[in-house]
């Protein structure tokens, strides 16, 4: 029997089967042909905090509205505005939130594994959910991204995937990958500049191209990703101009992946730097069926943790 999600740390925790169940629930919120969301009530005595220490756009509201969207109560944590500022621990501020009732923790923070250690101090008192820690794992992302595969291009094994750009800065694609192979994809691909490659840890083995055209032969499904400054030093950024032309998402470039291939990218996109308007824009582009897929896959991990 699979065993219950109590906290979503990271897919390196997930097993094949609940990586499965998770997206299997996400297709039960979703109307396959609109992408409509469907409400389902079964959180509605619950609470759920949100604390992003980071910037987020997409996974803060996505997680928001999941939440709404099964009838639960939503706190948000304003992390510029709250007591740690005035020297509250973590761990006070987390024993204060149960305090007051809550029932999950959503959490982004650019220290690697702090979710993972708020997870042990809650134990079994409340759920954690980590919405991304520093370069380490961003798990809801990556369920994501495999539903939206799933639904556009059907058996995820059969799939030729070549994630583009910083991968080594990237907690999406080092939770992509992991997620991936879980799921049995044998031809994942990562391509960019050598300097953005990824080495050891979860990518031993993994398929490294420094050419786009090699990494992008025949894929059925490209993920481009944006070069994550803020986790690197400024003496390392590269030249905007000249990565466009060598590893930016184009029309050109993408001629080289399968004619139906579908274009993704988890966001925020910077235009002209890892991707061109007109692929953003395309009709090979799921960019924004990403985002709302990622309204049914928060709703069923927080179905899965909270609901049986
Ligand atoms: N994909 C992603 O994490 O986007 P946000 O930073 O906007 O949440």
């Amino acid at each position: 029997m699979t065993p219950p999600l109590q906290h979503c740390l990271g897919i390196d925790e997930l097993s094949r089967e609940q990586i499965l169940l998770i997206l299997e629930q996400a297709k039960q919120f979703v109307d396959p042909k609109t992408l409509a969301i469907k409400p389902n009530r079964s959180l509605q005595d619950k609470v759920i905090c949100l604390a992003f220490f980071e910037p987020s756009t997409r996974t803060r509201l996505t997680f928001e509205l999941a939440a709404k969207h099964l009838g639960a109560k939503t706190l948000i944590f304003d992390a510029d505005n709250s007591a740690v500022l005035k020297g509250e621990t973590l761990t006070d501020t987390v024993d204060t939130l149960l305090a007051m009732g809550i029932d999950a923790f959503v959490m982004r923070i650019k220290e690697e594994g702090v979710p993972c250690e708020v997870a042990q101090f809650v134990g079994n008192r409340a759920h954690v959910v980590n919405a991304g820690d520093g370069c380490r794992e961003h798990p809801t992302q990556a369920l994501l991204d495999l539903l939206t595969m799933q639904m556009e291009k059907g058996d995820l094994r059969d799939l030729s995937i070549t994630i583009c750009g910083d991968i080594r800065h990237s907690r999406v694609a080092r939770s992509q990958y992991q997620a991936l192979k879980k799921c049995g994809v044998e031809d994942v691909r990562l391509c960019g500049p050598s300097a953005f490659l990824p080495e050891g840890d979860v990518w031993q083995g993994a398929n490294t191209f420094t050419d786009m055209q090699a990494g992008l032969q025949g894929a059925d499904v490209v993920i481009a990703l944006r070069i994550q400054k803020e986790r690197m030093q400024e003496i390392d950024y590269p030249n905007s101009d000249q990565f466009f032309q060598d590893y930016g998402l184009t029309q050109d470039k993408l001629k080289f992946a399968k004619a139906d291939a579908i274009v993704m990218h988890p966001g925020p996109m910077n235009r002209g730097v890892e991707i061109a308007a007109d692929v953003a824009d395309g009709p090979q582009s799921v960019i924004l069926k990403q985002v709302r897929l990622g309204v049914a896959a928060r709703m069923a991990v927080f179905k899965l943790m909270m609901a049986g």
